[in-house]
């Protein structure tokens, strides 16, 4: 069976998002995901804690995980700042993230396009000392809050030069879930033609409903990371209105479907997303955890 890997943003993209979050619930969260065989997960996010304060405990998180050795446990660090905390907690991985939008890129990081990759710079250098993998984002792949539709061309750029400054991998984010099939595989290919695809990742919010469709759509690119969160968890601090990332449960029943081996037990993890969904107090954003659950 083909291998497709998930990388899980519940315990960060979407918890950031929550008015208020237990760390208790965030430890329990991150090891369930760990237990249900989620093998790569963005458990942190060293990021000012007046911009979100819903992350101000990620060293806290960290430090009371368990554990699993097959698990990476990854940390978002928009500068050198975020990496010295990321580094002191003993992150597997962390990330960096840009944007192809100068409106975002401001709201977001408070910086632009081009300030951002010089701060990036420090981030990597040190980062390598220390052997560890930078993952970059680009948000704003398939439009902006702000500024609307965005030049793919803008995307090929970012894309590129978060790669040439050495990111392992680079997510391509549909912020706002306004993506449909054809124009995220337009995007996607075109990125391809200067990034390899097994550097690239899809990072679909799912606003509109439309995140399955792209990635089912995009499949035969050859991609095969996946960012998804839990119960579709969250939304961005910086976009208004902009729901979760597609649900984990949802995607891995669609890949699971078409023969693809994501090393996920469904089952497990649609009880982990359930969880975390009744202590927030919010509904479970997932079609397939909440029929599994009835059943
Ligand atoms: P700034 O205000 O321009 O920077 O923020 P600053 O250096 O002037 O610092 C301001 C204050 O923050 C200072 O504190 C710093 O010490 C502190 P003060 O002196 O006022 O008391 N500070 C920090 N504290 C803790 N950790 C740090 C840190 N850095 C500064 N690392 C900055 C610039 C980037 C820091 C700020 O804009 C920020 O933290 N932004 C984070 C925004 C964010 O987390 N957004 C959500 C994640 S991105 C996302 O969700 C998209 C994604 O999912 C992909 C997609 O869907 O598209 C990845
Ligand atoms: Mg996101």
């Amino acid at each position: 069976m083909s291998k497709v890997s998930i990388f899980e943003v519940g315990a960060r993209d979407g918890l950031q998002n929550e008015k208020a979050v237990n760390t208790q619930d965030k430890v329990t969260l991150i090891n369930e995901l760990a237990s249900s065989g989620v093998r790569r997960i963005e458990a942190a996010s060293f990021v000012s804690p007046k911009w979100v304060p819903q992350m101000a405990d990620s060293s806290t998180v960290m430090d009371q995980i368990e554990r699993n050795p097959s698990v990476k446990y990854s940390g978002l660090t928009p500068n050198l700042r975020g990496l010295e905390a990321a580094i002191a907690a003993n992150v597997d991985e962390v990330a960096i993230f840009g944007s192809a939008s100068e409106a975002f890129s401001q709201k977001n990081i408070n910086c632009s396009i081009e300030e951002s990759i010089s701060r990036f710079k420090p981030v990597m250098e040190l980062a390598k000392e220390h052997n560890l993998p930078v993952r970059g984002y680009v948000s704003c792949v398939l439009g902006c809050p702000y500024e609307g539709e965005i030049a793919v061309s803008e995307v090929v750029r970012v894309t590129e030069l978060l790669n040439d400054l050495g990111c392992y991998e680079v997510s391509l984010g549909d912020t706002i879930g306004v993506g449909t099939p054809a124009k995220a595989k337009a995007m996607l290919e075109a990125v391809m033609q200067s990034v390899p695809v097994e550097k690239l990742a899809l990072h679909f919010h799912d606003t509109y409903g439309q995140a399955l469709a792209n990635i089912a759509t995009c499949l035969d690119t050859g991609i095969k990371t996946f960012d998804s969160s839990v119960a579709g968890l969250g939304g961005c601090p910086y976009a208004k209105g902009a729901s979760g990332n597609l649900a984990t449960e949802d995607l891995i029943y669609m890949l699971h479907g078409l023969g693809l081996d994501t090393g996920i037990n469904l089952e497990k993890l649609a009880h982990s997303g359930d969880k975390i969904c009744k202590a927030l107090g919010r509904n479970n954003g997932s079609k397939v955890a909440l029929t599994l659950l009835k059943q």
